[in-house]
């Protein structure tokens, strides 16, 4: 069955909800996607000089009025499900999440449990785990950004039946795009990656985001891969079944030959 994908890169407003929340639904305007994903941090953007600064930009899981519940709004008009990154309040903590949004609102949540660099000041590492949903029969996991450095979170997400990972991203190292092909080779999985653009700064920091977003096949193929600095919507349609073998060779399975026996150090 083909199942549509739009992968958007645009640059977050930092400290901006409302104008974020109109950007993503003039983007999303006219598209017609089963699964969209955005850029980590969507409603918030990057750079906070503290948690107390970051806060008033967060907002809870179930909050009626804000960022998410706007993409309710848009996942009800487009029949889809869409995968975002925010920052995501629950009291005086804040993490840095990513919600897969539904026409019934929070479908699933997952927090970031690898956080780089100075998020480390501003967030708290993800407490949950990692979160593989189901969406018209096809199951989604969801990691964020840094993540990716980690076999372990795509890993995870495969062993937990993904076969689609989304990857909302903040990116400023180069690498992340051809580690990715690497990640969908070892799990035979889709992997989307969604990156923001722009740059940032707050004193003596600079940050430059790298787009190019991407979307690669579990062959570990370039289905897509983004403009560096533009904002952009692209869809394209997959068959999440590819996902499905890990026949390697004839006596070689991607998971059955894991010797787990060997690996905990
Ligand atoms: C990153 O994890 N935002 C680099």
């Amino acid at each position: 069955m083909p199942f549509q994908i739009a992968v958007v890169q645009f640059h977050p407003k930092r400290g901006n909800v409302q104008a974020n929340i109109s950007q993503v639904q003039s983007l999303l305007n006219g598209i017609q996607a089963d699964l969209v994903v955005l850029p980590e941090l969507a409603n918030s953007g990057y750079l906070y000089e503290s948690t107390r600064a970051l806060l008033p930009h967060a907002e809870p899981q179930h909050a009626p009025g804000g960022f998410l519940s706007a993409l309710s709004g848009l996942a009800a008009e487009m029949g889809s499900v869409i995968v975002t990154g925010y920052a995501e309040k629950q009291g005086e903590r804040v993490f840095n999440s990513a919600a897969a949004i539904s026409a019934d609102g929070l479908l699933a949540n997952y927090r970031k449990i690898h956080l780089y660099a100075d998020e480390k000041a501003l967030f708290v590492p993800g407490d949950q785990g990692f979160t593989v949903f189901e969406w018209q029969g096809v199951r989604i996991g969801m990691m964020i950004c840094f993540d990716w450095i980690f076999p372990e979170s795509a890993r995870t997400l495969a062993l937990k039946g993904a076969q689609i990972i989304a990857h909302p991203a903040n990116l400023v190292m180069p690498y992340c795009q051809d580690a990715m092909l690497t990640r969908a080779i070892e799990n035979r999985v889709f992997t989307v990656t969604a990156n923001r653009i722009g740059a940032e700064s707050l004193g003596l920091k600079s940050l430059t985001f790298t787009g190019v977003s991407q979307v690669t096949s579990p062959l570990g193929e370039v289905l897509f891969r983004g403009p560096k600095n533009e904002t952009a919507v692209h869809t394209l349609s997959i068959d999440p079944a590819e996902a499905q073998d890990k026949q390697i060779s004839l006596r070689n399975d991607l998971f059955a030959d894991r010797r787990t026996q060997f690996y905990d150090i």
